[in-house]
């Protein structure tokens, strides 16, 4: 069976204790989940401890469920005041961090710069990063998303040793689709997400994550295309049952 991700980004959403009765609710539902599923919880920072010490309790050990983070900063220490670094993320457990976020890019003035600096960085520090792309609406009706997001991507991974870049996984959200109910058609999703692959080298177990209003109800038609390993999932990941379900939806 084909290995499958499904990663959930909370966003600005949960308290520590609210990520604690998630958790509870969540790891007990997961136990239905086939086993070619792996889900991540990328809870805020503030929520993170919280987040792993629920897990390593209801699990023994982080078991099944991972936890992520959102974003890192590329130093391992420094003056730079509300940052946060690879070995702080380690040392909580984390496994996986989220790095160029449309959010982050739209909002926080995030380049392909500073992805290219923390994909590194991550990786380093054993990190597994999951790197976000995808094309703004007014990119999409000009026909070039394809060398938008095959820029994106390249940006990403310009440093890297093919060594490297295999240990990296990539989330592909149509920055139109984010939040917004609207799908992309899973097909086109996938001639993008095909692209994606053939620049990478022969790195054929990359994993390469969908993501863009991914519901329980929708998730089985992506996960069908030949080139979508899973999703990156937003509001759908907030709630236990509604993101169980999904998991068990995408194997
Ligand atoms: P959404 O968010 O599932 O709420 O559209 C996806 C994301 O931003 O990763």
């Amino acid at each position: 069976m084909r290995r499958r991700i499904c990663a959930g980004n909370w966003k600005m959403f949960k308290t520590g204790d609210e990520a604690s009765a998630f958790v509870e609710q969540f790891v007990e539902s997961v136990a239905q989940v086939p086993a070619n599923v792996e889900t991540i919880i990328c809870p805020p920072f503030t929520a993170l401890e919280a987040t792993g010490a629920a897990l390593r309790r209801t699990q023994g050990g982080i078991g099944r469920v991972k936890l992520g983070a959102q974003n890192m900063h590329w130093e391992k220490e420094g003056a730079f005041t509300g940052e946060i670094s690879a070995p702080m993320l380690l040392a909580l457990g984390v496994q996986f961090v989220i790095l160029g976020h449309s959010e982050r890019r739209r909002y926080f003035g995030e380049t392909d710069e500073y992805v290219r600096m923390k994909t590194r960085a991550a990786l380093l520090a054993q990190l597994t990063p999951i790197v976000a792309v995808g094309e703004p609406l007014e990119i999409r009706e000009t026909g070039e998303t394809q060398e938008y997001v095959l820029a994106q991507v390249r940006a990403a991974l310009s440093d890297l040793q093919p060594q490297e870049r295999s240990r990296i996984t990539i989330a592909y959200e149509p920055v139109w689709a984010i939040g917004t109910g609207r799908n992309c058609d899973p097909a086109e999703a996938n001639d993008v997400m095909r692209a994606i692959r053939a620049c990478l080298d022969g790195l054929h177990d990359v994993p390469i994550l969908y993501g863009g209003s991914v519901k329980a109800d929708n998730i089985a038609q992506y996960a069908a295309q030949p080139d979508i390993d899973g999703a990156l999932v937003g509001g759908a990941s907030l709630s236990p049952t509604e993101f169980a379900r999904l998991a068990k939806e995408a194997a």
